[in-house]
């Protein structure tokens, strides 16, 4: 266990590293391929669904824009670390590199002002993404993205292809094959009017690795529940649906904190007639550890690809450190020894604990 979460650890600094590499990246070679080999987790859904709301009970931490309207206007990538006990949280976004935030309420104000200075105080989205770190003793090694919700019309102050604009570019993340999709529809509304589960059936139509996750169960209409949907009757999944009970518009505006809303999620689901005997298996924290399980497994199963991946990596970056000798750009060079200390660091772990004579050792 323990060394499956060193390695899941690794894979995610891999791919921070690979990141703060930008461009060199982006080719077609083995660190693009390390990426997308790697699972990400994306919530897709209609606007004011609670897709933010959700990600930010599966970090247990406040810190994303939420509300009524479109708030998420740009997609955030946000990878979490897992660091040693004791030690204090912290967030680092990609573009302040220097900047340590300590205080989770900067944290959100900083992404509503980057989102601000590529979109102006609009209306508008924008597919460039943000990307922040979040390091804490208390989080699990995940890579999570928050997407702009879809929508039906443009509203005043949006171009006519918004509608589209936003599908193609959720499209765009839900379509890798590695990517978990959280498909999030508010219990107020028809499941048969999902737009989550619209564009989770078109990418993923066998449902292996998307999650239903049914929020606002305490705003249904008086004497309706939303059993059929939970347990799967409506909607069949490969996945379990899971049942949400995220803090109102009115626990915002009191500033209702994670801690407060956590308990009132669980005595939500411990004291409903409807959904009692669902207690054990309903809520946000079930749903972050339903989630770590999965992809613990996710990543299991494709250890022996990206191990040989990684050591085409290896292979990749020892012939461009030698051909670069002294690094022409410093950062890249950098960056690039720090790829490969991290892929050896990887391949020594691996070899170690793992790859005794396992079957799925590949080499
Ligand atoms: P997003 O647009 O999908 O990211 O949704 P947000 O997380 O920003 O939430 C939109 C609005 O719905 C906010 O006002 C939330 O307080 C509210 N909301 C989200 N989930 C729930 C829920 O489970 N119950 C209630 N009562 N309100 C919710
Ligand atoms: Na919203
Ligand atoms: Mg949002």
């Amino acid at each position: 266990m323990a060394t499956m979460e060193s390695l899941i650890g690794l894979v995610n600094r891999i791919q921070r590293a690979c990141t703060a590499l930008g461009d060199y990246g982006g080719g077609d070679n083995a660190f693009s391929s390390l990426w997308e080999a790697l699972p990400t987790v994306a919530v897709v859904g209609g606007q004011s669904s609670g897709k933010s709301s959700v990600l930010e009970s599966i970090v247990g931490r406040d810190f994303l824009p939420r509300g009524s309207g479109i708030v998420t206007r740009r997609p955030l990538v946000l990878q979490l670390h897992m660091t040693e006990q004791g030690s204090q949280d912290y967030a680092e976004f990609l573009h302040l590199p220097k900047r340590k935030f300590s205080d989770f309420a900067l944290v959100r104000k900083e992404i509503q002002d980057e989102t601000d200075r590529v979109t102006g105080r609009t209306k508008q989205i924008s597919p460039v993404p943000i990307h922040l770190s979040i390091y804490s003793p208390n989080v699990v090694n995940l890579t999570l993205v928050d997407l702009p919700g879809l929508t039906k019309v443009a509203v005043e102050g949006q171009p006519e292809t918004i509608v589209e604009d936003i599908e193609n570019m959720v499209r765009a993340y839900v379509e890798k094959p590695n990517c978990v999709i959280l498909a999030i529809s508010p219990a107020n509304q028809d499941i048969a009017t999902s737009d989550a589960i619209k564009l989770a059936r078109e990418v993923d139509p066998t449902g292996e690795r998307t999650f239903g996750v049914l929020t606002k169960l305490d705003l249904m209409d008086k004497g309706t529940n939303a059993l059929d949907v939970l347990e799967g009757r409506s909607y069949r999944l490969q996945l379990p649906w899971v049942g949400i009970v995220n803090r109102s518009q009115a626990d915002i505006n009191k500033n209702v904190d994670m801690i407060i809303a956590r308990r009132k999620e669980r005595e939500y689901f411990a004291t409903s007639p409807d959904y009692g005997h669902l207690a054990s298996k309903m809520g946000s924290e079930y749903l972050a550890k339903l989630l770590s399980k999965h992809l613990e497994s996710v990543i299991r199963a494709r250890i022996p690809s990206i191990t040989s991946l990684i050591n085409k990596s290896i292979d990749e970056l020892e012939s461009e450190m030698d051909h670069l000798g002294r690094p022409i750009a410093v950062d890249a060079g950098a960056q690039l020894y720090t790829i490969l200390e991290l892929c050896r660091a990887f391949d020594r772990i691996f070899k170690e604990h793992l790859d005794g004579g396992r079957p799925g050792g590949d080499r």
